[in-house]
């Protein structure tokens, strides 16, 4: 059976190929991926690669992307886990969503089922994330969900030629306990693929 988290509105998921025609859509917007060092997709081979490059880094246990999909409206964006460290039980959470989906409780509730997967389910003791200190909507939107703004790091990204500073942030699972993250009621169907399991 395939792992899925199921919230009060929202379903997550591992993407699967005929989810590429979604992402397609979603992220063909230059606004979602200004930000990164990928994007806009202008072509539908963009999200098939994205998505079999998904499959295989779940199999090795590097980095766990999930469809974001609004049981109501549809597919609405993607996040994920990696930069896992299991022996320090730590991981970064990233997340982009189509431009529709901004401004509403998709960002709070997805947020919500990434901290229990990775407190309650992979037994993680750290979620960390990055914002470009430019991006002050992902900045702001970070720290609305409950994640401590701790620092800068110079130089961390590479896009292209340029290295970009990131601001650095944190949930730690105590916090993340006491935290009305924790109180958003988040279930899941199958396990987390196993290779994200080491250490439990
Ligand atoms: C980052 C992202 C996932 C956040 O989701 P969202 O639904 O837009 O976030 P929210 O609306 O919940 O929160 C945004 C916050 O920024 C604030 N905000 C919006 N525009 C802003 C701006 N230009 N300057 C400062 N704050 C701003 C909002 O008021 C809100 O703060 P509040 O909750 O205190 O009111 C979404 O915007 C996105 O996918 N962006 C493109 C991809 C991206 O940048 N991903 C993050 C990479 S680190």
């Amino acid at each position: 059976m395939g792992f899925s988290l199921i919230g009060p509105s929202l379903t997550l998921r591992p993407p699967q190929p005929g989810d590429a025609e979604a992402l397609l859509a979603l992220a063909s917007d230059p606004e979602v991926t200004r930000w990164f060092s990928w994007g806009p997709y202008t072509d539908i081979e963009q999200p098939r690669e994205y998505i079999e490059r998904c499959a295989w880094q779940r199999e090795r246990g590097e980095q766990l992307d999930l469809l974001i999909i609004d049981r109501e409206k549809g597919p609405a964006g993607i996040t994920g886990l990696s930069e896992l460290s299991y022996r320090d039980r730590r991981c970064i959470v990233g997340t982009w969503l189509g431009a529709d989906f901004w401004g509403t409780q998709v960002n709070r509730e997805s947020k919500a089922m990434i901290a229990y997967l990775g407190f309650e389910l992979l037994g993680m003791n750290r979620i960390g994330s990055y914002s470009n200190p430019e991006n002050e909507r992902s900045t702001s939107a970070l720290e609305a969900v409950g994640y401590a703004r701790e620092g800068v790091l110079h130089q961390w990204h590479r896009h292209g030629e340029r290295y970009l500073d990131v601001n650095l942030f944190g949930m730690l699972r105590d916090d993340w306990r006491a935290s009305e993250q924790a109180g958003i009621e988040i279930s899941s169907e199958g396990t987390p693929p196993s290779a994200f399991l080491q250490g439990l």
